[in-house]
């Protein structure tokens, strides 16, 4: 079940998230090749061996996407714009691309929702990439100039603008653990990219503002590490998780510096003079975006620093495997508001989860049972005085899910990828009548 929609105040923001790649279909549109379809061209790096290059064909249909963002009656849509669809050689502007976000910004405002937009949700144009993308520091200035290139399009119609979407995926998941583009295992590239994700985080900012910009802010996920058992290697892997990816980010925007426990794996390794670019991360932001789905059990590895094994925990688990655990969400808003961000106004731009279709392929029970929790779990964060200001499940529409292809699906509403059918599942009708009643 859901809960009423007056427990939440009345300006509390509901909305749904999706992002440039997983739904619009990169072939269309005169779109550059992102590192994203070099990654997928890449046998077995993706599940199925698929690619973005079709996607939810949302290039062509998104005026009845949001047709169902409306009919949902959801108050905001936070969506991405694609870099190398803005720019498909990583610096010169493809008009057809700005066309395409100023209609669709305008086609959202038309039916109500407020558009949320994320500057980058992981399409680096490949021509970047050959340049060294993120372990490159002229990223920063790279990416300022192309956030200003949007902002100065459509940045006088939209609710907020992020810069960047989850840089631990960005730099650590994509630059050490390989499993995102550009899928390497390497530990100088990694530190580096966690290094210039931060540093393109503040340019952009200071560049969006001197532009004129509003509402800026940056979403970071959240995934709480346990140890797998009471042994102090397990301990200290838990805690050394924890620096890594629930530390790292958040500490620096906020002028905290690095943890010191990621900061001794990963020193050696980051760009010479980087404590230089420390007070240019740390802007002044008007809001946080906090990505929450799941926690991992970690245990003591055999291997190099920072030698922990992620472990099979024993909660209820969704299609992907990811453990259920709602009090996370309330655990991590109260610690965020606590350490990093004070009243700063804190949005949960991504939560949601994975679950395969039956044979009625609108019902799923578990979805709205997941919701409902999380949504129980972010109004508990309230009650201890967090300033959460919205909700945004992710996502709309089942979707490419980078990796693991077309198999797992998010979505509120099904996607027949043969038809391109769209078709509201049981969780669509049921955050309808929570909104609507
Ligand atoms: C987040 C991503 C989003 C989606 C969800 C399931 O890490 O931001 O694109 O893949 O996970």
């Amino acid at each position: 079940m859901l809960p009423d929609r007056k427990t939440f105040p009345p300006d509390f923001t509901f909305g749904v998230a999706t992002s440039a790649y997983q739904i619009e279909g990169s072939s269309h549109g005169e779109a550059g090749p992102s590192h994203w379809d070099t990654f997928a061209a890449t046998p077995g790096n993706i599940a199925d061996n698929g690619n973005g290059s079709l996607a939810c064909d949302h290039y062509h249909l998104w005026p009845q996407d949001l047709d169902l963002i409306r009919d949902g009656g959801f108050s905001a849509y936070r969506f991405s714009t694609s870099w190398a669809r803005v720019m498909p050689d990583g610096v010169t502007v493809n008009p057809q691309a700005l066309d395409f976000y100023d209609r669709l910004v305008d086609g959202v405002l038309e039916r109500g929702p407020a558009p949320h937009l994320t500057c980058y949700h992981w399409e680096l144009p490949a021509a970047l990439s050959d340049l060294g993308g993120w372990q490159n520091r002229d990223i920063a200035g790279h990416f300022a100039d192309y956030c200003t290139a949007i902002h100065r399009r459509i940045g006088d119609r939209v609710a907020s603008t992020a810069t960047l979407n989850e840089p631990w995926c960005i730099a650590w998941l994509s630059h050490f653990l390989g499993h995102h583009a550009p899928g390497l295992r390497d530990i100088r590239a990694a530190a580096r990219a966690m290094h210039h994700v931060l540093l393109a985080h503040g340019t952009a900012i200071q560049a969006l503002r001197g532009d004129g910009a509003r509402n800026l802010g940056i979403v970071l996920n959240f995934e709480t590490a346990h140890p797998a058992n009471d042994s102090p290697g397990a301990i200290q892997a838990a805690k050394l998780q924890d620096a890594i990816y629930n530390q790292w980010f958040i500490r620096a925007v906020m002028g905290q510096g690095y943890p010191q426990a990621a900061l001794d794996g990963l020193e050696p390794h980051l760009p010479q003079g980087w404590q230089a670019d420390m007070e240019g991360i740390a802007q002044p932001i008007d809001w946080l975006g906090v990505n929450y789905y799941t926690r991992r059990l970690y245990a003591a590895g055999a291997g190099l620093w920072p030698q922990g094994d992620a472990v099979d925990g024993p909660l209820p688990k969704t299609q992907m495997g990811w453990e259920i655990r709602p009090e996370g969400l309330t655990e991590f808003l109260t610690r965020l508001a606590r350490d990093h961000v004070g009243s700063l106004p804190i949005l949960v731009t991504e939560n949601g989860m994975s679950e395969a279709a039956g044979p009625d392929i609108t019902a799923d029970p578990r979805r709205i049972a997941f919701i409902g929790d999380h949504l129980r779990a972010a109004r508990e964060a309230m009650d201890e005085g967090v300033n959460l200001r919205g909700f945004f499940y992710w996502s709309l529409l089942d979707n490419f899910e980078w990796g693991w292809g077309y198999g797992p699906r998010f979505g509120l509403v099904h996607v027949d990828y043969q038809t391109m059918a769209r078709t509201p599942k049981a969780s669509w009708h049921a955050f309808r009548a929570m909104l609507r009643e």
